[in-house]
């Protein structure tokens, strides 16, 4: 069909789910009782619900069958070794602990390896991922290239880490580093991708100091795509190549099915390490479960093992991919600033540009993120100054697509709010913080106008 432009879902609609519209007074007072915060709403009222594409996706049909076929055993059933297969399949890694979702994952690998005094690189790491790692008392350094904290910048892989401050860090505090960490895309910084050029590069600086390479690998599917298009000498690979020679750079990785699983819960750890797999499998009994199911059923099993089959597809990633250019550009053309060019899940509005008139004390990204829930019944999420504090070197909105289930009549919908709220950005006003708690504030804070 090459000669036809028009990128279609390669999928037809099975279930439908009603979403509800409300009023601006209704969504008003539905934020006012939120406290400002958009994760208190409930969802009932949110139209377009863009705060995360993580478990918010549809299932395949062949997704929905495998849930039938779970197998319950407590150890050894067969849902485990689909799973454990479909895993190492496109892994390679030699053991697989399945968890209930990435974030127990990344609690179990830093409780073995973190740890007062240690500190821990990445890109960029996300706030579950720089939460565990500080929850140890180790430091989480965040160390992508400078493009990368750049908006406006198209360089092509934004998400690349920093080598050279890499090979700083590691001459100066070799023993403090447990693991280097990758994060495929890099979500806090854009959903931009990693080239293998760069993974092989941070690989190289790895073995010079014999430490171990882990991927942050949620979304490593749209970063093959990316590698695929973007860059020299891949364009004819399959990407299930380009995922396993992703993976034959690194020692392990962490997992959110809940992403590039095609899931709605569930995640793994996987390492060639024996003496590392021992003692996580016997953190996982503690707080998971028995390591055939880790924190899962045998239904969720079979739904990431049928899931990770689909998500490698081609037509999937290129409707996928295209889907999310497509509102980032639409956006981008109207004149309003955000990341460029578009990540792989989401696009990412940078509130610090539309909204100079408020500093990043003031939270610009919460206060837009705001803005659009009033204005359209949109819900996208502050990724800035309230998620990171000090540590923010943006302040974004992000807008986070879920997979296969929105359609691009709601995506011009969309675009339509954005470019509203744009055109009166300078009506909007800052924010102060009335409550947040001590880690992970961005989740149940409360907010006032100024
Ligand atoms: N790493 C990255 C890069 C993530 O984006 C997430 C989750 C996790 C780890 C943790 O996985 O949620 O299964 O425990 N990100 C979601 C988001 C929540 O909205 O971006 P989890």
């Amino acid at each position: 069909m090459a000669e036809f432009t028009t990128i279609i879902e390669p999928f037809r609609i099975h279930s439908v789910e009603p979403i509800r519209i409300t009023t601006r007074e209704e969504r008003d007072a539905a934020l006012a009782a939120a406290g400002l915060n958009l994760f208190s709403l409930r969802s009932e009222d949110v139209l377009i619900d863009l705060l995360t594409d993580s478990g918010t996706g549809a299932m395949s049909s062949e997704q929905w069958a495998g849930i039938q076929r779970g197998d319950e055993s407590y150890a050894g059933s067969p849902s485990w070794f689909r799973f454990r297969d479909a895993v190492v399949e496109l892994f390679g890694f030699a053991h697989v602990i399945p968890t209930h979702q990435g974030r127990a994952a990344e609690k179990i690998l830093f409780s073995v390896v973190g740890g007062p005094g240690k500190v821990i690189p990445n890109n960029t790491h996300f706030d579950t991922t720089r939460a565990n790692v500080e929850f140890t008392g180790a430091e989480a350094l965040d160390i992508p290239v400078a493009e990368g904290r750049v908006p406006s910048s198209e360089h092509p892989f934004k998400g690349n880490m920093d080598v050279d401050a890499l090979r700083a860090l590691l001459a100066e505090r070799a023993d403090d580093v447990p693991v280097v960490m990758v994060t495929v895309t890099n979500n806090s910084g854009g959903g931009q991708p990693v080239s293998l050029e760069n993974l092989r590069a941070v690989r190289a600086v790895c073995d010079e100091f014999g430490k171990p390479l882990f991927l942050d690998g949620c979304r490593f599917a749209e970063n093959a795509w990316f590698v695929r298009e973007r860059e020299a000498g891949q364009a004819d690979r399959p990407i299930p190549d380009i995922v396993r020679e992703m993976a034959a750079l690194a020692d392990g990785m962490t997992m959110s099915a809940k992403k590039d699983g095609l899931a709605n819960i569930g995640g793994w750890l996987a390492c060639n390490d024996d003496a590392l797999a021992e003692q996580a499998r016997n953190l996982l009994i503690l707080t998971e479960g028995f390591p055939t199911y880790g924190g899962l059923a045998g239904r969720d099993l079979e739904a990431i093992a049928q899931g990770l089959a689909e998500v490698v597809d081609e037509d999937y990633l290129r409707y996928r991919i295209r889907s999310t250019a497509y509102l980032g550009d639409a956006l981008h053309a109207a004149g309003v600033p955000l990341v460029r060019p578009s990540g792989g899940h989401a696009v990412y509005l940078d509130a610090r540009a539309l909204l100079p008139h408020i500093p990043p004390e003031q939270l610009p990204g919460q206060a837009l993120a705001c803005a659009l829930y009033v204005e359209g019944g949109i819900r996208g999420c502050e990724i800035g100054t309230v998620m990171f504090g000090e540590h923010a070197a943006m302040d974004l909105v992000r807008l986070a697509i879920p997979r296969r289930t929105y359609t691009q009549s709601h995506i011009d919908y969309v675009i339509e709010v954005v470019t509203a709220v744009a055109a009166r950005a300078s009506e909007l006003r800052g924010l102060r913080i009335v409550t947040a708690p001590p880690a992970l504030r961005h989740f149940t804070a409360t907010f006032a106008p100024l």
